[in-house]
C-alpha cells in the first residue's frame, strides 16, 4: 500500500454526505421503478386494446403516459445522473471500484437505458399514427429496455452488499451474480410494479368524462399488477436469508433503526398488498384519487424504509470486506496505523485550526470520519463527545469499531489519534486562537496501547455474531 488516493473533499454543510446521497437516491430509485412497472402497465393495457378492442384501455393509455413520460424521463433521468455526479463527489474510490469491476457491464447498463429512451420517445411522439402491433412492439421494447437496466444496475448495486466468496476483485460474472442478486431483482421488479399501479389507479380516478363502471373497470385492469406485492414478505424473508449474518443482526435488533425501518418496509408493504388482494380485487372496492395517492405515498415511505436498510446494513462499508464507508481499505488501516493517515493529503483545509497539531486533527477527521459524521450538524461529533472526559475519547476513539460496530477501525497512529482528541478538545473550548498542546507522554502511551487492544479488525469479523456486544466499552 503506497499510493493512497486522496480525493478533494466536499462539505455539504449541516448535512452529512451519505445523507445527501440518500435522499437523491430514495427519490431517484422510486422514479425510475416507477417507469419500469409503468412500462409494464402498458404492455398490459396496449394488448388488451389490440386483441379485445378495448376502448377504454387505449383511452387511458393515450392519457396516462404523458404523465409517466414526463416524470420517468425527465425526473428520472435528471436525478440518476445527479445520484452519480454526488455520489462520484462523496465517495470516488467506492465509484471507482465498481467501474474497474464492472465498466462493460455498466456501459451495457447505458446502451439498455439508451434504448429505454428512444423506444419512450418514439412511442410519445408518432404513437397516435402507429398500427397497434408496433404500438405493443414498441412499448414491449421500452419495457424490456427498463427492466433490463435495473437487471444491469442491480448486480452492481447487490455486489456491494454481498461480494460473494473470498474479498477481492475477481470474477466479473461471479460479482454480478452475488449471493443478494436475485432476491433483489425479484423484490425490486415487485416493486416497480407496485408503484406503476398504483399511480395509474390514481390516474384512473383522475379521469374526465367516463362512467364510474368504466372506473372501476379500469381500476380492477391496472390493480392486476400489484398481485405480486402480495409475495412481498418471502422476498423479504429471501433477501434477509442471504446477508451475511452479522448486517442480518442489525434488523433483527442490532440497531434501533434498522429494525424499525425494517419493520415499516416489511409492514407497509404487506398492507398494501392485502388490501389490493381482498380490497381492490376481491371486494370490488371503490380507490378514490385520495385512497390512490395515499397509497402510492406509504409505498413511497416503504421503498424509501427499504432502502435505507439496504445502504444501512453495509455499514461500516461501502463494499463489503473490500472499502469502508470512509474509503479506506482494510490494508490502508494497517498501514496508517503505522505510518499515519493525512501526511500525504495535499488539500488545504476550509478553516484551518490555528496550530499543525490542531491541523492534523482536522485532516484525521476530514479523511476517516466526515462521510458519516458532521461536527456540529447532523450526527455532529461536538456533540456525540459532549460528556467524554479527556481519556474517555482516547480510549473509545482508538477502539472505534467497538464503540460502535457499524464504524470501521480508527485508521492513524497514536499521534493522529491524539490531534484528533485535541481538536474535538479545542472546538469544546470554543475555538480559541491560541491553543498549547498538553500532550504527555504518558497520553501517548495510553492510545498506542488503546490502538493495540482494538486490533485492526473490524468488529464484525472480531465478533460476528453479537455486533452489539463491547458496544459500551
Ligand atoms: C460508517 C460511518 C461512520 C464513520 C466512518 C465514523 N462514524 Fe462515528 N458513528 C457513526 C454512527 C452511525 C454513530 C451512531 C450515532 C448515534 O448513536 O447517534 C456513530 C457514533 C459515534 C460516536 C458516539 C459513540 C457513542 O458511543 O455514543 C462518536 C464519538 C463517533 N461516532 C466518532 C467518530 C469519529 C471520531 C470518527 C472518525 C475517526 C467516526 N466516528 C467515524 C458512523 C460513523
Amino acid at each position: 500500500m503506497q499510493d493512497f488516493p486522496y480525493y478533494p473533499v466536499l462539505d455539504f454543510g449541516p448535512a452529512m454526505k451519505g445523507m445527501v446521497i440518500g435522499g437523491i437516491g430514495v427519490f431517484h430509485v422510486f422514479v425510475a421503478q416507477f417507469a419500469i412497472g409503468g412500462g409494464w402497465l402498458l404492455c398490459l393495457l396496449q394488448w388488451r386494446a389490440w386483441k379485445r378492442g378495448d376502448a377504454l384501455a387505449r383511452r387511458f393509455l393515450d392519457s396516462y403516459f404523458r404523465v409517466l413520460v414526463l416524470i420517468s424521463f425527465v425526473v428520472g433521468a435528471l436525478t440518476g445522473v445527479g445520484m452519480w455526479l454526488t455520489s462520484i463527489q462523496v465517495s470516488a474510490r467506492t465509484i471507482g471500484m465498481m467501474v474497474d469491476e464492472f465498466h462493460w457491464i455498466w456501459a451495457t447498463e447505458w446502451l439498455f437505458f439508451l434504448a429505454e429512451v428512444i423506444a419512450g420517445y418514439t412511442f410519445y411522439r408518432y404513437a397516435g399514427r402507429l398500427t397497434d402491433g408496433t404500438r405493443f412492439l414498441l412499448l414491449l421494447v421500452y419495457s424490456l429496455a427498463a427492466w433490463g437496466s435495473l437487471f444491469w444496475i442491480n448486480g452492481i448495486l447487490s455486489w456491494q452488499l454481498t461480494p460473494g466468496g473470498e474479498p477481492g476483485l475477481g470474477s466479473v460474472w461471479g460479482g454480478f451474480f452475488n449471493p443478494s442478486f436475485w432476491p433483489s431483482l425479484v423484490y425490486r421488479s415487485f416493486v416497480s410494479l407496485t408503484l406503476g399501479g398504483l399511480a395509474a389507479l390514481a390516474v384512473v380516478q383522475a379521469m374526465k368524462g367516463i362512467t364510474r363502471e368504466e372506473r372501476s373497470h379500469l381500476a380492477r385492469t391496472c390493480s392486476l399488477v400489484l398481485v405480486p406485492m402480495t409475495l412481498m414478505p418471502l422476498v423479504g424473508i429471501w433477501y434477509v436469508s442471504v446477508l451475511p449474518e452479522d448486517s442480518r443482526a442489525w434488523i433483527t435488533g442490532g440497531s434501533a433503526l434498522m429494525t424499525m425501518a425494517f419493520g415499516i418496509a416489511v409492514a407497509a408493504s404487506s398492507l398494501l398488498g392485502l388490501y389490493v388482494v381482498f380490497g381492490v380485487l376481491w371486494k370490488k372496492l371503490h380507490v378514490s384519487f385520495a385512497t390512490a395517492t395515499l397509497l402510492l405515498g406509504l409505498a413511497f415511505g416503504a421503498s424509501g424504509a427499504g432502502e435505507l436498510v439496504r445502504e444501512g446494513v453495509r455499514k461500516p462499508y461501502t463494499i463489503r470486506d473490500l472499502l469502508y464507508s470512509n474509503s479506506l481499505t482494510q490494508d490502508d488501516v494497517e498501514h496508517f496505523r503505522e505510518h499515519g493517515s493525512v501526511q500525504g493529503d495535499p488539500w488545504p483545509l476550509r478553516d484551518p485550526a490555528p496550530t499543525a497539531s490542531l491541523q492534523t486533527g482536522q485532516r484525521v477527521f476530514r479523511l476517516q470520519c466526515s462521510v458519516c459524521h458532521t461536527l456540529n450538524g447532523a450526527n455532529g461529533v461536538d456533540h456525540l463527545v459532549e460528556t467524554w472526559r479527556p481519556d474517555q475519547m482516547r480510549m473509545n476513539l482508538a477502539s472505534l469499531q467497538h464503540t460502535k460496530s457499524f464504524m470501521p477501525p480508527f485508521a492513524g497512529t497514536a499521534t493522529e489519534l491524539e490531534a484528533l482528541v485535541q481538536f474535538l478538545l479545542w472546538r469544546r473550548r470554543g475555538e480559541p486562537g491560541e491553543w498549547t498542546d498538553t500532550t504527555t507522554h504518558e497520553d501517548l502511551d495510553k492510545n498506542h496501547r488503546w490502538l493495540v487492544e482494538a486490533t485492526t479488525a473490524p468488529q464484525s469479523h472480531s465478533d460476528r455474531s453479537t455486533p452489539k456486544h463491547g458496544g459500551g466499552r
